[in-house]
Parts: structure tokens; C-alpha cells; sequence
């Protein structure tokens, strides 16, 4: 995924001259240290974590649209699934269609690599999200009970692909509370 003529999606590792412009674009949405911020972008590798960068490149300049992360999803060692971390496209060209780009062909790589389902969490994009083909699972995180239905046992009900056991009653998409700031998570799949 080297650069071409017009936009494309690249990965950040082998285009490490990236890198600054990308930490300035996160960090003008999410505050964070530049020091920190810049760790985690070097880490970017075929491998995950994967960074991927939209650009609209010509032959002199190019210009950072966008970032996506894609990690090994954090709550099962589920060789079939994979994490959006961040999404994120700069400020003055939302609406333009870049974010949708850069989920679908980030859909199109990961499934390359032979993964079957991809998960993300959200607190205020579930619409963006559902847009594109995501729909919300049940984490039933309950902070205050403390009781947490496995992971697994939802790619295990939700993946087509695996071998499935009778698919107990689901109840409804219950968000967990991220007490820090008290707002709602919620996880959303989709089998790619
Ligand atoms: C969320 C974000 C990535 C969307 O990118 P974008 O380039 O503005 O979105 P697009 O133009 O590709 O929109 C694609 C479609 O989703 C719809 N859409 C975009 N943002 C939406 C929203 N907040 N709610 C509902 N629908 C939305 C668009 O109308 C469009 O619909 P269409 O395909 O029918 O035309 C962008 O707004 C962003 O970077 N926000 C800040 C960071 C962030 O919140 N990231 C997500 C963290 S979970």
C-alpha cells in the first residue's frame, strides 16, 4: 500500500514521515501527550497494532485525511477477530465521505489477512457505525455488579463461520458506564 496519485490508505510504518503529521490530527481531537502519542503511532506494524493513513497524495505534497488503529481485539485471544481502536478524519473534511472509505478498506485488508468479524466500541457514533453494516452486542458490563458475560461467548455466537452451539435468548444491548467520565460504551461487530 505504498502511496499513489490520489487518496489512498497507507500504512504508517512504511511511510514513517506520517507519523508527526497523525499525532497532531489525534491529538487535536483527543488530547494527549505528544511524547505518549508518538510512542504509540511507532508501534504501528503489519503485525498489530496497525495504523492506517488516508492521504490525498499528488506528486509534490500530500495531505493526512484521516487515521484508523486496528488492533488484536483486547477481551479474547480470538484469532478471528479484530479491534478498530481510533477513528478518526480531520476536521475540515468530515462529511465528505472519507470515513466511510477508510472503514470499508479497512474492512477489505483485514479480511485479506483472513479475519472473519471486527469489533469497535463507541459512545457517540453508533449511527456512523450502523450506517456501514455494525449492529450493537450485548457486553452486560456491569460496573456496579461487577458481572461481565464472557467475550467470547459472543463472537462464538456471533461469528457464522465458527462452529455454534443452540444460541441462548439474547437480551438487549446493554452499554457499560465508564464511570471516569460516565459515558456509555457500547460494542458493536460486524462479520466482514
Ligand atoms: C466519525 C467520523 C470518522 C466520520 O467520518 P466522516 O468522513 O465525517 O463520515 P462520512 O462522510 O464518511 O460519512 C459516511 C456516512 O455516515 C454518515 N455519518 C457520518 N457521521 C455520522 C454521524 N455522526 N451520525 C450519523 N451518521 C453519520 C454520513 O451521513 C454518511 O452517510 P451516506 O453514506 O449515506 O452519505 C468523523 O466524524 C470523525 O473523525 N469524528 C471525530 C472522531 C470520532 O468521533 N471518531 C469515532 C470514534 S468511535
Amino acid at each position: 500500500m505504498k502511496p499513489t496519485i490520489g487518496y489512498c490508505l497507507v500504512k504508517l510504518h512504511d511511510n514513517p514521515e506520517l507519523i508527526d503529521g497523525c499525532a497532531l490530527l489525534l491529538n487535536k481531537q483527543w488530547q494527549r501527550s505528544l511524547t505518549s502519542r508518538l510512542h504509540s503511532l511507532n508501534k504501528s506494524c503489519d503485525d498489530f497494532p496497525l495504523s492506517l493513513v488516508l492521504i490525498n497524495n499528488n506528486k509534490t505534497d500530500y495531505q493526512i485525511l484521516g487515521h484508523i488503529r486496528v488492533k488484536r481485539e483486547p477481551l479474547v485471544n480470538n484469532r478471528h477477530t479484530v479491534f478498530i481502536e481510533s477513528l478518526i478524519v480531520d476536521e475540515c473534511v468530515r462529511g465528505q465521505g472519507f470515513g466511510k472509505y477508510i472503514m470499508l478498506e479497512t474492512e477489505r485488508l483485514v479480511k485479506q489477512m483472513g479475519f472473519l468479524t471486527i469489533t469497535l466500541t463507541t459512545t457517540d457514533k453508533q449511527e456512523f457505525y450502523r450506517h456501514l453494516g455494525y449492529r450493537e452486542v450485548n457486553l452486560s458490563v456491569d460496573c456496579n455488579q461487577m458481572s461481565c458475560r464472557p467475550m467470547s461467548s459472543i463472537l462464538s455466537a456471533e461469528s457464522p463461520q465458527m462452529p455454534t452451539p443452540p444460541p441462548p435468548p439474547v437480551p438487549p444491548p446493554m452499554p457499560s458506564i465508564n464511570k471516569s467520565n460516565n459515558l456509555v460504551k457500547v460494542l458493536m461487530l460486524k462479520n466482514i
